[in-house]
This record gives C-alpha cells, structure tokens and sequence, in this order.
C-alpha cells in the first residue's frame, strides 16, 4: 500500500455505532489495573541537600518504615550519589522504590561543581533506559527503570533565602527531573520567619527561571486540591520516627524541652500535604511526566546527537536506513579528514625536528672551526717559541765554543811564565759573557772555573 492510500484511510472518517447488548470490553480498565498490580511499580527518589538536614529522616518518615541510613561526614571530596533499592508492599501493591542520596553536597570549599554528579547520574539512568529502548531484544516489560521520578530538593530553613548552591542546582536539573523543594527541619525556625523564607524562596525561583514540579490541574477529580498546593511551595517539613505522647495518644513527632511538634498536625508542617502530594495524588503523574517530558528531552538530543531525524531535507518521512547510511558516510568523511590532519601534523612534526637537527649540526661545525683555529693559534706560537730556544741554545753554545777556546789560549800562556811568589802572581782571569751581559764563568789563574748562575 503507498504512503498516501495509508494516509487517506487513516484520515477516513469513523462511525459511531450503538451496541445492542453487552459485550465485556468495558472490563479493559479493570484488566490494566489487575495487571499493573501484579506486575508491581516503581518510584525513584531523587533526595539533594545538604548533609545531616534531614534526608533519611525524612524518608523514613514518609514511608513509615526504617531504610537504610548511614551518616555521612562532612569532609567528602566530593558529591557522591548513593542509591539503595527496597521492595515494598501496601495492600497488595508491590512497590520498587529507590530512595538516592547525595552524599557530601555542600561540603566541598569550591561547589561550583558540586551539581554535576547529580546531572551525570540522571543522564545515566536515562541512558540505561535508551539502551533498552534500542535493544534488538528488549524487554521493558520486566525492566528495572532506575529513571529518577522526583528529586526532593531540601531547603536549609536557618536563612534569609536561598543559597547559590540550591539555585545553580536547581537551575542546573529542572529540565531533566520534576523537582519539588523543601524548607526541611521546619520546627527550627518560627511561624513568620518560615513564611517569609517560603515567599523568599519562591520569588527567587521565579526570577532565577528555576522550572519546579507543578501538581496537574488538568484531572478534574485533583484539580482544586492540586491547583491550591501549588501555592503552598515550597513545603515546610518535619521529620521524626520517634512517637511522642500528645495527651492520650501517640504521634509521630519531636519533643522538646518546651513541648512537642507532631510531624502530622498540618499546624505545625506540611509533613501530610507533602505526602498526599507525592504519594496518593501524584505519584502517576511524576512518573508519567519523567517519561515523557524528561525523559523525551534526552532521548530526542541523544537521537538527534546521532544523527536522526523524523524528517528529511526534502520533507520525506524518516527512514532509518538512510539515516544510518547518512551517518556512516559523514562518519566516514570525518575519519578521513583526521587521518589526513594527522598525517600532515606528523609531516610537519619531522620538518620541525629536522629543522632542529640541522641547525644544532651548524652549531656544531662552528665551533668545531673555532676549536682548530685556536689549536693552529696555539701550536703557531709553540713553534715560535721552540725557534726562539733553538737560536738561543745554538748562541749559548757558539759562546760556550768561543770561551773553551779563550780558556785553552790564557791556559797556555801562564805555563810558559811561571810566577815567582804567590803574592805576585798576577790574576788572570777569564770571562765568558753570554748574550744577556751575564757572566757564565770566570777562569782565574789557577785553573779555577767557577759558573755563575744565570739569572733572567
Ligand atoms: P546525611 O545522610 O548524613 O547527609 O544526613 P541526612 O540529611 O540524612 O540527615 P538525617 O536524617 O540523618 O538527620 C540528621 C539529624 O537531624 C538527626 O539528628 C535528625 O534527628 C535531625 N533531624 C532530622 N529531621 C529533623 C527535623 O525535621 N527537625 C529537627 N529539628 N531535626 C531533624
Ligand atoms: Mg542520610
């Protein structure tokens, strides 16, 4: 059948018939709900604030039971989410619940990162569920959606507003969770100071653009109740698992030295306006709103990330082999142009070392050059000092020759005239001279040759 014969008898007009007796499809809501009760639900909680402000408390408080609570210190590094699963059960409805806690938020000097973990851990889950989704053989009918439903955002109740850390936070998550926020530990601050923190907290929402949950108003059967709790926000809580006795019977509640508050007593807190909200009233709508709005959101940027679209440029219909193939060739073109950018940048990364090479060669040779110019430097100035003692010792010894000579001469003229008294013998003497004016040696008439030493 071609696309437009499909379209048409889609568009065909449908006729109202009246049915003459019962037939037993009116039974399909029943069928959906017996299925849904045996098949069980799940809820995720999503709990951020601040270390020791009443987290677990709270919980424990909500579900009337005792999850686990393992006290966090105020020295982590770093946020850290933990998740804990339980299995409960209320008449005969089984419930999965996930209750998440943001271990160390607001505890690290710099929190300007502090909300990442918390974003990463939301995409994670929807990531988890797309996987399924994309499955060749999936199977979401008995799978564990760990998608986060609501995220109880606690307030600290001792300010004047809102810490930047909660509004960056909040900022940073409300499109990728419904969020209602809390003012927690209410019994710590008075009546009116809690109703200015609530109107506080609320205009600094709407100025900052910060998106909370809004309770449905579109059912008419939750639309009065829903619409008048939307102007509650945020809820100011109290949390207790201890039964405090309130005249003749026990509630739930803290005691003080001065008296007590009782978590229930819509008085004191909106401990029950929290639950009804969360639990009895919309309990469906947050999960439906986390699938198809948060949920939606992500999957649309992750599929459109991908490359998919519902349309093609000329307007056809989508078609997931084009899209595939589409994808594949700009894969292909992109892989091309880095192998190509790679291998121009290890061209250039050899021209740069060779570049480098040559010039410490030159450097080389240069002083290489200075280095033999010196050593002829040197060795000339050798051989002319070598010269120079060669001339001299040849000089020394024409003059040692000359003065042998001289000696020999004087040596032979005394033996012929031989003197007669010793205090008349004449003094002969003799002296060599070198070329300095130093006298070498002097011969006297008795043989004598003394050598003075040479001075310089
Ligand atoms: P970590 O998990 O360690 O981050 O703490 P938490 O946020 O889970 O707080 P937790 O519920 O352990 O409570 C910390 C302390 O605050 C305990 O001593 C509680 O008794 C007390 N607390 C909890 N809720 C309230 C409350 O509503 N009012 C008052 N006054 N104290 C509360
Ligand atoms: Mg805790």
């Amino acid at each position: 059948m071609a696309a437009s014969e499909v379209d048409a008898f889609a568009n065909e007009e449908k006729r109202t018939l009246e049915l003459s007796g019962h037939v037993g499809f009116d039974s399909l809501p029943d069928q959906l709900v017996s299925k849904a009760s045996a098949q069980g639900f799940c809820f995720n909680i999503l709990c951020v604030g601040e270390t020791g402000i009443g987290k677990s408390t709270l919980m424990n408080t909500l579900f009337n039971t005792t999850f686990e609570n393992e006290e966090a210190s105020h020295y982590e590094q770093k946020v850290e989410l933990r998740p804990h699963t339980y299995e409960l059960r209320e008449s005969n409805v089984n419930l999965k619940l996930t209750v998440v806690h943001t271990v160390g938020f607001g505890d690290q000097i710099n929190k300007e990162q502090s909300y990442k973990p918390i974003l990463e851990y939301i995409d994670a889950q929807f990531e988890k569920f797309l996987e399924e989704e994309l499955k060749i053989k999936r199977s979401l009918f008995n799978y564990h959606d760990t998608r986060i439903h609501i995220c109880l955002y606690f307030i600290a109740p001792n300010g004047h507003s809102l810490k930047s850390l909660d509004l960056v936070t909040m900022k940073k998550l409300d499109s990728k969770v419904n969020i209602i926020p809390v003012i927690a530990k209410a019994d710590t601050v008075s009546r009116n100071e809690l109703e200015k923190l609530k109107i506080k907290v609320m205009s600094e929402l709407v100025s900052n653009g910060v998106q909370i949950y809004q309770f449905p108003t579109e059912d008419e059967a939750v639309a009065e109740i829903n619409s008048s709790m939307n102007t509650l926000l945020p809820f100011a809580v109290i949390g207790s698992v201890d039964d405090v006795k309130v005249g003749n019977k026990m509630v739930k509640g803290r005691l003080y030295p001065w008296g007590s508050v009782e978590v229930e007593n819509e008085k004191h807190c909106d401990f029950v306006k929290l639950r009804e909200m969360l639990l009895r009233v919309n309990m469906e709508d947050l999960r439906e709103q986390t699938h198809a709005r948060h949920y939606e959101l992500y999957r649309r940027c992750k599929l459109e990330e991908m490359g998919f679209k519902d349309t093609g440029t000329d307007s056809q219909s989508f078609s997931l082999q084009q899209t595939y193939e589409a994808k594949r060739k700009e894969f292909l073109v992109e892989l091309q142009h880095k192998e190509e950018e790679m291998r121009q940048m290890f061209v250039n990364k050899v021209k740069e070392t060779e570049a480098e090479l040559k010039e410490k060669e030159k450097e080389l040779h240069e002083r290489f050059e200075q280095l033999k110019r010196m050593h002829q430097e040197e060795k000339k100035n050798l051989e002319e000092k070598r010269r120079e003692l060669e001339e001299e010792m040849n000089a020394f010894n024409r003059r040692k020759v000359a003065a042998e000579t001289l000696m020999g001469q004087a040596l032979q003229g005394c033996s012929q005239q031989p003197f007669k008294k010793d205090k008349d013998k004449k003094k002969l003497t003799c002296q060599t001279v070198s070329r300095a004016g130093t006298i070498l040696f002097t011969l006297d008439w008795s043989h004598r040759c003394s050598r003075h030493a040479e001075h310089r």
